[in-house]
């Protein structure tokens, strides 16, 4: 193997050799001989005419080759006390019958199917007997509330959608059929069945004629074969945030998904078939998606699938426990996760129980890791902190310190150098080329890398007005950072409308649409203040119509249940402040970046088309007021 330096030429100067050999470590019915399809651009398709069944090679082919009694799965929930271990050959069997199970509902290659459940194996299963089928599977994150899954259901227009009876959050029981069924209720598609999964925790009450019970239809159903599919077929549907309240639904391919998660399995985590992988995050997000269910399944790890949070279930030591009784090798989560440990067990205490003898590696993302956060890590693991940068549109890192190429010195703050086959540069506004250490849009040149966003679920405008349209050649991350004078890329936070609470990508546009439509405000900013907990955390801005009934406590109220309502708890939602005008430009745009520097005590420039100044000072005195509360 060589260099960094060399492999990254290889991936940028020869992508069609250096993905052509990538694609060997992949079991392919039908071999491509065209590695790239650049005819359309900005679309690209990678493997165009190669066939593949994703799950054949996350399963089938394991057993094919020996390791069906090696451990899989471990699902572990302190939430319910269980621990359970899926062998290959016991989850290949259970996703062949409810892939069975689900062709009897008729669904087949290129429909597709919402899956609205808990971190329960039974997730991993619908997955990859979605994939099994050539359907294409859209999850949707379990703490989102009704009226996001009924956006979701529209667009998709699911022929079935799986759940299950609930979830326990922490000591909450959360019900999801009342969810799904309001959902249901206000969206305009009808998916012809549900399937439930009861938990014996909280019971789903079923409507006849729709709702199947997932138990039921497995024990009946007959095993199926994988369906052959177009490496460029889709393998799912992952909605994420944009800068509105309708989300974005991310298209992932087949055959440039599984060849870039293999890859980055062995050279970005540097693991083999046997090693035990755990990505702390849920189904529901994209590294759950990646981590949790693909990456480690195609590479023939175990994945460890954990249904509790880093602190709480029980304590702060829930992390260290896992890894010890399951001798986790690699731990990828969000650095909130050790933030809120860190809060907890500031000295280490809990940790200090339990023996790693098998833990070699952290791996954060999801968030721009602070250096505080990556200082105490170092310190109490004593092992390598390794920060990550990566969007739910890429699907896998772009850039990491590659562990499985080269281990290079790490410089707090900084996600290290961009991955092979990602070539990121730093553009000015006019889209040139920023020297060294010099702020700017974050962008990487056409075509992507292999198991990046193929487009947007039917908006492929919508992909060329978001992604490609800003630089001409280029793919706009929204991310604003730097380069160092090593090459080391400082990612300094999203220069749109989208935020990230606990390691959670939710847009401010979305719940702006949501506020103001309370009766009382006029208009109304969402900006996100950083938090040292979650990162970040949305703080409404509003001006309340002129006569409104001016009651600050009671609209503040309405507005947080108003958001959980709509959105979902995990927006957290929290506070607001009423201010007499927003600041604008002199043509009524609202200047919403100037306003996040403010809430955050950045620097900003007056911007010169702002039509009154003194608004700006208007909210400076707000948000001092929001960090530092005068007592009443
Ligand atoms: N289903 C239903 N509700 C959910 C949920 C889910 N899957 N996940 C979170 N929620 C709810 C929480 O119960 C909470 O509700 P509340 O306001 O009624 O208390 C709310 O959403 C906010 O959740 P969260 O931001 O997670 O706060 P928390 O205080 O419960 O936990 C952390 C804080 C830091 C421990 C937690 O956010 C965490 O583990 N973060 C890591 C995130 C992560 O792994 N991200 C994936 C990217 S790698
Ligand atoms: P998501 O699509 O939910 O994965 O969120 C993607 C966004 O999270 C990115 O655009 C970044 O703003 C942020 N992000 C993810 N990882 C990092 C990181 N390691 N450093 C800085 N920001 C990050």
């Amino acid at each position: 193997m060589g260099s960094y330096d060399e492999i990254f030429r290889k991936s940028i100067e020869e992508p069609v050799a250096f993905w052509k050999e990538a694609a060997e470590a992949i079991d392919w019915y039908k071999k491509c001989d065209r590695i790239l399809d650049d005819s359309r651009p900005p679309f690209y398709r990678w493997f165009p005419n190669g066939e593949i069944n994703t799950c054949f090679n996350a399963l089938d082919r394991h057993v094919r080759d020996g390791l069906g009694d090696q451990v899989a799965l471990i699902y572990d929930s302190p939430v319910t006390n269980t621990v359970k271990h899926i062998t290959y050959r016991q989850m290949l069997d259970r996703v062949a019958r409810f892939s069975g199970a689900l062709r009897g509902l008729g669904v087949g290659k290129g429909d597709t199917v919402i899956i609205y459940m808990p971190m329960i194996p039974e997730a991993v299963v619908a997955m990859l007997a979605c994939a099994r089928l050539g359907a294409i599977h859209s999850v949707v994150f379990g703490g989102f509330a009704a009226n996001e899954l009924a956006l979701r259901i529209d667009h998709a227009k699911p022929k079935v959608i799986i759940s299950a009876s609930g979830s326990m959050e922490g000591k909450k029981v959360i019900a999801y059929k009342p969810l799904l069924d309001r959902a249901i209720e206000l969206a305009e598609h009808r998916a012809e069945r549900c399937v439930l999964f009861q938990r014996p925790f909280v019971e789903a009450s079923m409507i006849d004629g729709r709702d199947l019970d997932w138990q039921e239809i497995e024990s009946q159903a007959a095993p199926v074969d994988c369906v052959p599919v177009k490496a460029t077929d889709p393998l799912y549907i992952l909605y994420t945030s944009g800068t509105t309240g309708m989300p974005k639904g991310v298209i992932r391919d087949n055959g440039g998904h599984a060849v870039a998660l293999h890859w980055s399995m062995k050279y970005i985590y540097n693991v083999k078939a046997g090693d035990i992988f755990w990505a702390a995050s849920d189904v529901g997000w994209v590294v759950g998606h990646s981590y949790i269910v693909y990456a480690p399944l195609l590479m023939g790890c175990t994945t460890v699938l954990y249904e509790g949070k880093p602190v709480g279930t029980p304590d702060p030591g829930a992390f260290w426990r896992v890894i010890e009784q399951h001798k986790v090798k690699v731990l990828f989560t969000a650095p909130t996760a050790f933030r809120a440990i860190k809060k907890e067990d500031p000295e280490g205490v809990f940790f200090k129980k339990y023996h790693l003898d098998h833990f070699e590696c952290l791996f954060l993302a999801g968030e721009r890791l602070d250096p505080d956060t990556y200082h105490w890590a170092c310190a109490l693991l004593d092992r390598p902190v390794i920060d990550h940068w990566w969007q739910t549109e890429t699907g896998w890192p772009i850039a990491s310190n590659c562990l499985g190429i080269e281990h290079f010195p790490i410089k707090p703050g900084s996600p290290t150098k961009a991955v092979p086959g990602y070539d990121v540069k730093i553009l000015d506004n006019d889209g040139n080329e920023l020297p060294a250490n010099h702020d700017g849009d974050v962008v990487i040149k056409l075509p992507l890398p292999p198991g990046t966003l193929a487009s947007l679920w039917q908006a492929d405008d919508k992909f060329i007005s978001s992604y490609t349209s800003r630089f001409s050649g280029y793919y706009l991350t929204s991310d604003g950072g730097y380069k160092d004078e090593d090459g080391y890329l400082f990612i300094m936070g999203r220069i749109d409308d989208v935020i990230n609470i606990a390691g959670h990508r939710l847009s401010t546009g979305a719940m702006e649409e949501v506020i103001a439509t309370h009766p009382a405000v006029a208009e109304c900013a969402v900006v996100g203040a950083d938090d040292t907990l979650k990162g970040q955390l949305p703080v409404g801005l509003v001006v309340l119509k002129a006569g409104a009934v001016q009651d600050a406590e009671q609209i503040e109220k309405d507005l947080i249940q108003m958001v959980r309502n709509q959105i979902g708890p995990i927006a957290c939602y929290k506070t607001t402040a009423v201010v007499p005008r927003l600041p604008k430009t002199r043509s009524g745009k609202i200047l919403r970046g100037t306003m996040r520097a403010i809430a955050n005590g950045k620097d900003y420039r007056m911007p010169s088309t702002i039509d009154d100044p003194t608004t700006l000072e208007e909210i400076t005195e707000t948000f001092n007021h929001l960090r530092f509360p005068t007592k009443k």
